[in-house]
């Protein structure tokens, strides 16, 4: 069964000269249990996408079927509905609320779904614990550093147990240890049969996907499974690896010409002084 069927979906945002078409009539398909993984460079329209399949926004053109239902038109609060039931965000901002504790942001979806307090609390105490950042329970985001909040924020996806997680670069400020952490809690949720989608530009972690979709200028540009995915991954990698040592090398290469630099003027300065002076000339 197809859990997301999306056909020509179109995105502008803005009117005129100004306008960005964020999407152009994509199609997709993601069918149960599918995890799926969206690649692409800056600006290529993953976000947008993930915000229409989330409910979060609407296309101006297009057809979106939820679970089989229409939903690309439905009132702002028939959308809130379904995506309070079904679906997890981590978004790329966060978007925790700042006057609430952690506890009280990881454990809202469950208020808007009717769960008692001390249920809502006890369920989402014992993910932050699941997360290791338990201890952090009673602080205000604004006091937690950027790999703790961005924690926080997946503890919130995740309390209400959704079926459609999605995930926009969710690892993007963490260490490995995190990152390990966070990729074991969404295969864990993809293992008893959760769908997910996550953004990512790490090669290492679309690994875990069993489809990745390359999205380039609002359009999905290659779809790779299989012993594709893992050559095209292996080549990323490799890709990335030879820029960070071009960087490198771009780094030292003016430092190392700069020592010289140093070097030689101090070696003319220390032959000035011991040159003997010329007969003549002025103290
Ligand atoms: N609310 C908005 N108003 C105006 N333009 C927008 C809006 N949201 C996105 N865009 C534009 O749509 C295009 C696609 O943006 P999007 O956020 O989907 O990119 P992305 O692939 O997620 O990039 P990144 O990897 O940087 O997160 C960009 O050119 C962006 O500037
Ligand atoms: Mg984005």
């Amino acid at each position: 069964m197809n859990v997301i069927e999306l056909d020509s979906i179109s995105r502008t945002f803005g009117l005129g000269n100004g306008a960005t078409t964020a999407l152009r009539e994509v199609s997709l398909t993601v069918p149960k249990g599918e995890f799926l993984v969206i690649m692409g460079p800056s600006g290529s329209g993953k976000s947008s996408l993930l915000n229409i399949v989330g409910l979060l926004d609407q296309p101006d053109d297009g057809e979106y079927k939820l679970n089989g239902r229409d939903v690309a038109f439905l009132s702002q609060r028939k959308r809130a509905k379904i995506r309070r039931n079904h679906i997890g965000f981590i978004f790329q901002n966060f978007n925790l609320i700042g006057r609430m504790t952690v506890l009280e942001n990881v454990s809202l979806p469950l208020l808007y779904k009717g769960v008692s307090t001390v249920k809502r609390y006890e369920r989402a105490s014992e993910i932050l614990k699941y997360l290791g950042i338990q201890e952090k329970e009673y602080y205000q985001p604004n006091q937690l550093s950027g790999g703790q909040l961005q924690r926080a924020a997946i503890a919130r996806a995740m309390v209400n147990r959704p079926s459609i997680v999605l995930a926009d670069e969710p690892t993007g400020n963490l260490d490995t240890k995190a990152t390990k952490l966070i990729m074991a809690a969404l295969k864990e949720i993809h293992e008893a049969g959760n769908t997910i989608i996550m953004v990512t530009h790490n090669p290492d972690l679309a690994a875990y996907g069993d489809r990745v979709i390359k999205m380039l200028d609002g359009k999905i540009e290659e779809e790779l499974t299989g012993a594709s995915l893992k050559k095209e991954l292996t080549a990323q990698r490799k890709e990335a690896a030879e820029v960070v040592d071009a960087a490198k090398n771009r780094a030292i290469e003016p430092q190392k010409k700069a020592k010289k630099a140093v070097r030689k003027k101090t070696a003319v300065k220390a032959v000035k002084k011991s040159a003997p002076k010329k007969k003549g000339a002025k103290k």
